[in-house]
């Protein structure tokens, strides 16, 4: 009976105010709303607790509603951490109401970055590991994930949420790269500052968004260098080829420099003769030829003004 009751006046408050509520955990509720006006909310303590007399708090202030169901006014983005408890001040449970403004633009918790997306992910390799990260705003000290999921075909992936609450580590563990991946990985991001919510998506594919490590020199002899696939990078190399590029700058300059000085060259192979008797720095990065997705990063060597080999 009490429960018809509930769903009754959910509905009733909810049509009366043009919002909705949202369940995100069983303490995490989420109203999202299309403006700033003030909307009341119906706050349910819990099932066992019928016959006691319930007082509440919000924020940690006792507040003046009684029972097991309340109706609480929530003005603009003003949530908070609603606690019940027994009359002798005993926590008996809590709802936590976090505000989502739907029609904002978001931005206000997490900034995009470079690419012009909140959340990015990579993979070092084929093996179904991939990592994505995301950046908080400088000012949100009050920051929290709500809710985190990465989804393929139905099946939730397993992740891992970073220590330093910027990222997620996931593994797809039905992940198969000599197989067509058809199906893309669907990612929810919730998060919070305070008790404002925003909500971030990303969909992709693994192949779409393998970057490999950087490569690392094996050999450097004379104007011949040698370097190594990246560690992480899939294996046999017959099944997941790297392509490279070289470059070869003048001195002091960095990876990115461009000129018309500057020696370039795509190969397969991993070394490259560099064909220059000034200082150098010699660059190389990482590609699959396959995708032609992300380059890795530039791995660099300064080639310090060598001796004279010969005279001509
Ligand atoms: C809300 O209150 C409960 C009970 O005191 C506490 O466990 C929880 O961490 C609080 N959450 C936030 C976001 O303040
Ligand atoms: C998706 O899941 C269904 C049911 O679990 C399965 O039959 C199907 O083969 C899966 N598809 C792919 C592309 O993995
Ligand atoms: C999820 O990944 C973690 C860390 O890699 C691992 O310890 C755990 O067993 C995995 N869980 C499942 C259900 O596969
Ligand atoms: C995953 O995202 C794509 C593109 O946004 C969408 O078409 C698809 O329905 C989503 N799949 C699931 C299972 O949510
Ligand atoms: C693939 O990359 C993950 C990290 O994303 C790493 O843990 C794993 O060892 C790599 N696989 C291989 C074969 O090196
Ligand atoms: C080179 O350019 C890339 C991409 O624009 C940038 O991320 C990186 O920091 C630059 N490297 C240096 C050494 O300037
Ligand atoms: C490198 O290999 C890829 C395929 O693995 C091929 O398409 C490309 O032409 C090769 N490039 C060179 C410079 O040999």
């Amino acid at each position: 009976m009490n429960k018809i009751v509930f769903l009754i006046l959910q509905s009733v408050l909810q049509l009366a105010s043009n919002t909705s509520l949202r369940v995100i955990k069983p303490n995490v509720l989420a109203l999202e709303v299309t403006d700033l006006s003030s909307s009341e909310v119906l706050l349910h303590c819990g099932e066992q607790v019928e016959l006691e007399d319930i007082h509440w708090e919000r924020n940690g202030e006792s507040i003046s509603e009684r029972g097991n169901h309340i109706i609480v006014t929530i003005d603009g983005l003003r949530g908070g951490n609603f606690t019940c408890h027994k009359p002798n001040g005993e926590l008996l449970n809590y709802k936590l109401l976090v505000v989502h403004p739907v029609q904002f633009p978001r931005g206000g918790i997490l900034t995009q970055s470079d690419d012009r997306e909140f959340v990015t992910c990579t993979a070092k390799n084929y093996s179904g590991h991939f990592h994505c990260s995301w950046r908080w705003h400088r000012e949100r000290s009050q920051r929290a994930i709500v809710y985190f999921s990465a989804i393929r075909n139905s099946s939730v992936l397993n992740c891992t949420v970073d220590a330093d609450i910027s990222g997620v580590t996931c593994i797809d563990m039905h992940y198969c790269p000599y197989s067509e991946e058809s199906r893309s990985i669907n990612l929810t991001l919730l998060v919070r500052n305070l008790y404002r919510l925003e909500e971030h998506h990303r969909s992709f594919l693994i192949r779409d968004i393998v970057k490999p490590d950087k490569v690392t020199f094996s050999k450097i002899k004379d104007d011949v260098l040698e370097w190594h696939p990246p560690e992480t990078w899939s294996f046999p190399c017959s099944f997941f080829p790297l392509s490279y590029e070289v470059k070869v700058i003048p001195n002091n300059h960095n990876c990115n420099f461009t000129g018309n000085r500057v020696e370039q060259h795509e190969t397969n192979e991993t070394y490259y003769m560099a064909n220059t008797r000034k200082a150098y720095t010699f660059c190389v990065r990482a590609q699959d030829p396959l995708t032609k997705r992300a380059w890795s990063d530039w791995s660099h060597h300064h080639q310090k003004k060598h001796r004279h080999s010969s005279d001509q």
